[in-house]
C-alpha cells in the first residue's frame, strides 16, 4: 500500500532523480578515497581513537558542494562540518569516510554513507565501498540492492556458526560495556568480527555476510543508510531496549530475518544494558 505520508523523492535542480544524483556523487567521492588510499595523509585526532584526515574533509567538501548545487533547499547533516538547515523537511545525512581508522592504517575496509531523510524517516540510503566497487543502496518501499542485484538474505542451517560483527565506538564507558556484554553472550558457536566501519557492518547484515551487528554509540551518519537497507530486506535494527532504531539511536543491534532465534536470546541480555 502506498504510504501517503511519505513524499515522492525530490528531483534535483538539473531535473534528475535523487537516487541517480546520489549514486553519481558517492561513486565520484569513492574515486577520491581510492586515489588517496595508499598515500600519506594529514591525520588529526578528534578524541581518543577518533581520527580525521585531510581526505575525509576533501570528500565531504566535494559531496556537500554537489548536494548544495543540486538540492539548494535541502538540509545537510555531515560529520565534519556544521549543519546546513534546509526548507521543507528534506535532510541529507553524510559520513564522507566511515572507517577512518582503517583508512589511515591502510586496512582496506571503509565506506561512504549517504542517506536522504524526510522528517526523520530515511527515504534513500547508499553505502559505497570503493575498493570493491560495491554500492549497497535502498529506496524506501522499493527494496535493497548490491550494485544491480536485489539483496537476498541467505537462510542458514542452525548448525552453522553465527558471525557477530560489532564495533566499539569512541566512548570509553560504552566500550567497556559492550566488551562485557560480548563476553556474557559468547558461546562456542559464535564468531566475532570487529568491523571498523559501522555503515559496512549494517550493509553486511543486510546482505547476509554478517548475522548480527552491534554498536554501543553511533551517530546518525554512521547508521542512516544502513537502517533502510536492513529494513528493506526484512531484517531489523533495534536499540538496546528492543524498540525500532531511529537515525537518532545511540546503541544499535541489527539482525537478519533468519536470525530471530539468536537475536531473541541476545535481546534479554541487551535489555539489561539499555538506557
Ligand atoms: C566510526 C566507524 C567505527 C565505529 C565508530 C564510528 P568514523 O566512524 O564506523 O567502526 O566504531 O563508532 O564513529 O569515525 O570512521 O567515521
Ligand atoms: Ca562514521
Ligand atoms: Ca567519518
Amino acid at each position: 500500500m502506498k504510504d501517503e505520508s511519505m513524499p515522492a523523492l525530490p528531483l534535483s535542480k538539473s531535473g534528475r532523480e535523487a537516487l541517480e544524483v546520489a549514486t553519481k556523487i558517492v561513486k565520484e567521492a569513492g574515486g577520491i578515497l581510492k586515489a588517496h588510499f595508499l598515500s600519506e595523509k594529514e591525520i588529526r585526532s578528534k578524541g581518543k581513537r577518533n581520527l580525521v584526515t585531510d581526505v575525509d574533509l576533501l570528500v565531504e567538501k566535494h559531496i556537500v558542494t554537489c548536494l548544495r548545487n543540486e538540492f539548494p533547499d535541502h538540509g545537510i547533516l555531515a560529520e565534519e562540518s556544521s549543519n546546513i538547515v534546509g526548507d521543507g523537511g528534506y535532510l541529507w545525512i553524510l559520513d564522507p569516510l566511515d572507517g577512518t581508522a582503517n583508512y589511515t592504517y591502510k586496512i582496506p575496509f571503509f565506506s561512504i554513507s549517504l542517506a536522504l531523510t524526510y522528517k526523520e524517516e530515511v527515504l534513500l540510503g547508499l553505502i559505497y565501498e570503493p575498493l570493491r566497487e560495491e554500492l549497497f543502496w535502498a529506496q524506501k518501499g522499493k527494496g535493497a540492492f548490491l550494485n544491480k542485484s536485489p539483496l537476498v538474505v541467505p537462510s542458514r542451517k542452525i548448525s552453522q556458526a553465527t558471525i557477530v560483527g560489532f564495533d566499539l565506538g569512541y566512548d570509553d564507558e560504552r566500550t567497556r560495556e559492550i566488551l562485557a556484554l560480548l563476553n556474557s553472550f559468547w558461546s562456542g558457536e559464535k564468531g566475532f568480527r570487529i568491523m571498523g566501519s559501522a555503515a559496512l557492518g549494517l550493509a553486511y547484515v543486510a546482505c547476509g555476510r554478517l548475522d548480527i551487528y552491534l554498536h554501543p554509540s553511533v551517530y546518525p551518519w554512521d547508521i542512516a543508510g544502513g537502517l533502510l537497507l536492513i529494513n528493506e530486506v526484512g531484517g531489523e535494527v533495534i536499540d538496546w531496549g528492543w524498540k525500532p532504531a531511529t537515525i537518532r539511536s545511540k546503541k544499535v543491534f541489527a539482525f537478519g530475518k533468519n536470525n530471530l532465534q539468536t537475536a531473541a536470546a541476545i535481546m534479554n541480555i541487551l535489555k539489561e544494558h539499555s538506557e
